[in-house]
């Protein structure tokens, strides 16, 4: 029968370790990285066994050398055998799987992420309305209806400080929960939202579509050239670069993935797969085109101008009917 190896603790360091929430609970974070020392002893099997259930992808630790050896003993005292994962390279002793030891698992550390705004911020609204308005310029904020919004907010004053979640839909504006969109920086810090079919109750496994269903960036282009032209003239273009070169990234969003999925994911060519918060959303057209989809009874097409956050967008928001 294999040996099997523990670590034997020499280190003596008694200073708590910072807990950032990046590690999965009841695992410290120590150098970037998250482990969980056990204080209950067990043979090496139920040992292994453990740290696996203690959080996805956790193991029994690696020691290849000083500085795992460092890590892994941070806040920890001695002298306790552990069990540690039988490929190390830094071991210290051999004994035999039955011997009851503690242990030591590592678990693959989650980037942090920022929270999403939860509550409706009047002033910010506007200030992003004046200052998209002051971008586009007359004539494109004209084109897009731009002034109706503008009333329309108008009547959320009152609301300022309220959760975005509850805010009731009042005239044009309706309040959408929160959702994945695909965004676009479209140039001049002026972002476009796609809200595809694909993204809209995400599904990793499904992944984003390999181009823009056309007929409905052609309701964008028709309805609003002026706009369309200054910038969304490369958008098909870019997005089918952005598939061709950036990997969805299998490691975050794949089956095994461990963390939950980032809120903002870079996917190249101007585009980010992101989790946006309720938002306060202005129809300005809806239309129906024909889907190249033969198992749909048709694309639906709705363009709006929406509040996200403390910015403003244009929203593409297609969705299919069945
Ligand atoms: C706002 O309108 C949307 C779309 O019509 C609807 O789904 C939602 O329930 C409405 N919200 C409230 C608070 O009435």
């Amino acid at each position: 029968m294999m040996n099997r190896q523990f670590l034997f603790c020499l280190v003596l360091l008694t200073i708590p370790a910072l807990t950032v929430q990046m590690c999965p609970d009841g695992f410290e974070e120590v150098d970037g990285r998250c482990f969980c020392a056990s204080t209950t002893e067990r043979t090496f099997e139920m040992a292994m066994y453990d740290c696996m259930y203690k959080a996805p992808g956790s193991s029994l630790v690696v020691i290849d050398d000083a500085e795992d050896r460092e890590d892994a003993m941070f806040g920890l005292s001695g002298p306790v055998p552990y069990w540690i994962n039988p490929n190390s390279l830094d071991v210290d002793f051999n004994t035999p799987p039955d011997v009851e030891n503690c242990y030591i698992c590592e678990a693959p550390q989650c980037p942090p992420t920022t929270p999403l705004p939860t509550v409706f911020d009047y002033g910010a609204a506007v200030s992003a309305y004046d200052n998209l308005e002051a971008t586009l310029g007359p004539e494109i904020s004209a084109e897009l209806g731009m002034g109706s919004f503008r009333q329309d907010l108008d009547l959320y004053a009152g609301y300022d400080g309220n959760q975005l979640a509850n805010l009731p839909n009042i005239s044009g504006i309706i309040i959408q929960p929160e959702r994945w969109a695909v965004c676009y920086a479209s140039g001049e810090g002026v972002i476009t939202g796609l809200f595809l079919p694909e993204t809209r109750n995400f599904d990793p496994n499904v992944g984003l579509p390999v181009e823009l269903p056309s007929s409905a960036v052609a309701v964008v282009r028709d309805n609003y050239p002026l706009f369309f032209n200054r910038y969304l003239s490369n958008l098909e273009t870019d997005y089918a670069n952005s598939r061709d070169d950036v990997d969805f990234d299998e490691v975050t969003y794949g089956p095994d993935a461990n963390c939950p999925y980032p809120p903002r994911t870079e996917l190249g060519g101007g585009f980010d797969l992101d989790r946006i918060p309720p938002a306060l959303c202005f129809p300005i057209i809806e239309r129906e085109v024909v889907d190249p989809d033969p198992a749909a009874r048709a694309m639906i097409v709705i363009v709006t101008i929406e509040v996200v956050g403390d910015t403003i967008w244009i929203e593409i928001l297609v969705f299919r009917t069945r």
